[in-house]
């Protein structure tokens, strides 16, 4: 049975820091509410929140849970319905190994970061390609200083950045998340 083609994974490891050292990163309140709410607005049924650390894992449960079984639950059911597309996974391969349940054809890994590389493809060209319904997605974002050099070697996809009107394009991956589903969903 072909589910939902396209899913996010929001990476905390590995990227970099400023001093371009491979780290692990803090997990931000507003980019786990934000980006489910822009994935769930563009049709997403599994959103991925990657990182190795148990601590950062457990508040990321917390957080999710206030919104699906605390107070917050009824006092703002539209976020609930947001977060109960959120997954919490220790690496990028546990990611990749829980999309991969409901496809036959193996997990297709989208990258994306602010600089150009040589061989990415134009977002429309994506959302071709996500025509097949019956072919997996995963779009990686990263947090940080971005991903590292390996994520983007290591992957089948990689995006051209955003562009705005000059040459700066470093935007809150909560903003870069939005604006690529609208690209890759919206009407
Ligand atoms: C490097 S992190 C920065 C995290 C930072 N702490 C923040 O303000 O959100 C930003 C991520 O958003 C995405 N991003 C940012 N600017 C982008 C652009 N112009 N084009 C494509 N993706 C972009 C990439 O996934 C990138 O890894």
């Amino acid at each position: 049975m072909a589910c939902n083609n396209l899913a996010i994974a929001l990476v905390h490891y590995p990227v970099y820091n400023k001093h371009h050292e491979v780290v692990t990163s803090a997990l931000t309140n507003l980019d786990q509410h934000d980006i489910a709410r822009s994935s769930k607005t563009f049709g997403l049924d599994r959103f991925y929140i990657v990182t190795p650390s148990i601590e950062q894992r457990k508040l990321a449960e917390r957080i999710s849970g206030h919104w699906q079984n605390g107070w917050g639950a009824d006092y703002n059911p539209d976020r609930r319905q947001a977060l109960d597309i959120v997954r919490v996974t220790p690496s990028l391969s546990s990611a990749v190994a829980d999309f991969q349940s409901g496809f036959d054809k193996k997990v297709r890994i989208a990258v994306t970061g602010a600089a150009h590389r040589t061989g990415s493809i134009a977002l429309l060209e994506f959302r071709e390609l996500l025509q097949d319904k019956d072919q997996p997605y995963l779009l990686l974002l990263g947090t940080g200083w971005g991903l590292t050099d390996e994520v983007f070697a290591d992957a089948d996809l990689i995006l051209q950045p955003i562009a705005g009107n000059g040459t700066y394009n470093h935007l809150s991956v909560r903003s870069a998340a939005a604006i690529m589903l609208d690209r890759l969903r919206g009407f």
